[in-house]
This record gives C-alpha cells, structure tokens and sequence, in this order.
C-alpha cells in the first residue's frame, strides 16, 4: 500500500544554480522510484537557471537573494525559517554555493545531504577535477554526505568511482562526474526517505549497520 501524501517523506532541496541534481531527485520522484513528496525548491540566487527547471515541472519554489542579508548568520537564520515553513523531513543541498553556519548544520543534523564532485575526504572545497588531475590520479568521482560544522566533512553515504583517461581534461572529467551525480544521489535520497539511511555520531548506518568511510561505493567501470 502506498503512503498517502500526508505521510510522504517532505523534501526540500536547495539550489545555486544549473539544478541538474535537483531535476534527477525530482525525476525519481515523480517516477515513484522515491515514494515522498519535494515541497519546495529554494535558490539563493535569483537567475539559477534550477528556478525555471522546477516550475515547470509544478514544483514550488522559492528565492532568497544572501546579498541582501547583512551577515551569513542572518542569512541562514533567515534560510532556516523558509525551510521550516515547509515542514522537511529532509533538506537536500544540490549544488547550492554558499558555506553554512555550524547553527543551521546543527540544526539540520542527520537530516541534511550535500552532494561533493569528489571522493571525499580527497579534494573537499573547490576545483576538485582539475586537482584530480594534477595529482595525476587514476580514478575521481562525486560523494554524497550527510553535513556536518565540518565543511565537506560529513559521514560519507555514498561514492561513484569515475577513472581517469588518459584523454582527459577537467571539462570532460567533470561531465562524466555529472553522470554519476544523477545516478547517487536520488539513491541516497531513496534510502534516506525509506528510513534505510540514517546517521550516527560520525558515522553513516544503512539498514542500521555503519557503512565504511568511503560510504557504499559503486564503481561507473561495472555499469
Ligand atoms: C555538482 O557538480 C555538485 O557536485 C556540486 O555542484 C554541482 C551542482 O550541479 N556540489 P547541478 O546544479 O545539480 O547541475
């Protein structure tokens, strides 16, 4: 039997920007691959182009502009009341650009998912393709993970491993991470929503057991 909306699972995803990640989540729901409801897409910046992505597919949205909040801590307390008006059972981050305040993570601990175009802990912050790169690694990919004060820090949830080709420059790394991004993270969404996904302290438990450091790992090599 299916749970009524009522009882879904309330997502609320935040965006910066291209919302590609958004769009996967909200694919999957719409698909019924995740049984739960997205009650609102909130951008802090006024031209991302995930805005017009969610309205047209009926989603709710939202827009609060951080430069027009005189400190970041006002901008999250700010942040933290819109989401609440909506009631989340989850927050998802989904490329959203901005570093947030230890009161707004401790405020959405355990139930707040960030998604890192790398294989974390490897490479946290920025640029993380071209490092790769540099570091003449053999393989890269992208992390989901819960949120923690520490920025990139969190309790890993689930890794995609994307090799590194010889032909490779940062541009195409990066559209082969992308991939891998839409496949992981409506995964970890449908864990989360499922009551599978959960955290711990420092540590991620699916089904109850701590999962590795690395999170489950699937390898884009066996697809
Ligand atoms: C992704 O590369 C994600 O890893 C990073 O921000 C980007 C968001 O892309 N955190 P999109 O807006 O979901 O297309």
């Amino acid at each position: 039997m299916q749970a009524s909306e009522a009882e879904k699972p309330r997502i609320v995803i935040l965006i910066s920007g291209t919302g590609s990640n958004m769009v996967a989540i909200a694919d999957a729901v719409k698909e019924e691959t995740i049984d739960a409801e997205i009650v609102g897409i909130i951008s802090n910046r006024p031209t991302a182009e995930g805005l017009n992505k969610a309205q047209a597919m009926g989603l709710h949205t939202d827009l609060i502009d951080h430069t027009l909040y005189a400190s970041r801590d006002e901008f999250d307390h700010a942040l933290i009341r819109m989401i609440e008006d909506l009631k989340p059972d989850l927050v998802v981050l989904a490329g959203f650009m901005r570093i947030l305040t230890a009161d707004f993570t401790r405020y959405y601990e355990g139930r707040l998912l960030n998604i890192h175009p790398s294989l974390l802990p490897k490479y946290q912050g920025l640029n993380t393709h071209q490092r790769a790169l540099d570091a003449s690694d053999d393989i890269h990919g992208v992390t989901v993970h819960f949120v923690t004060e520490e920025l990139d820090g969190g309790p890993n949830a689930i890794q995609a491993i994307v090799p590194i080709l010889d032909v490779d420059n940062a541009q195409l790394l990066q559209q082969r991470v992308h991939e891998q991004e839409h496949i992981i993270y409506p995964i970890a969404v449908k864990w989360f929503c499922e009551g599978r996904l959960s955290m711990k302290g420092n540590n991620a438990l699916l089904d109850g057991n701590p999962l590795p450091d690395s999170g489950v790992q699937l390898d884009s090599r066996d697809q």
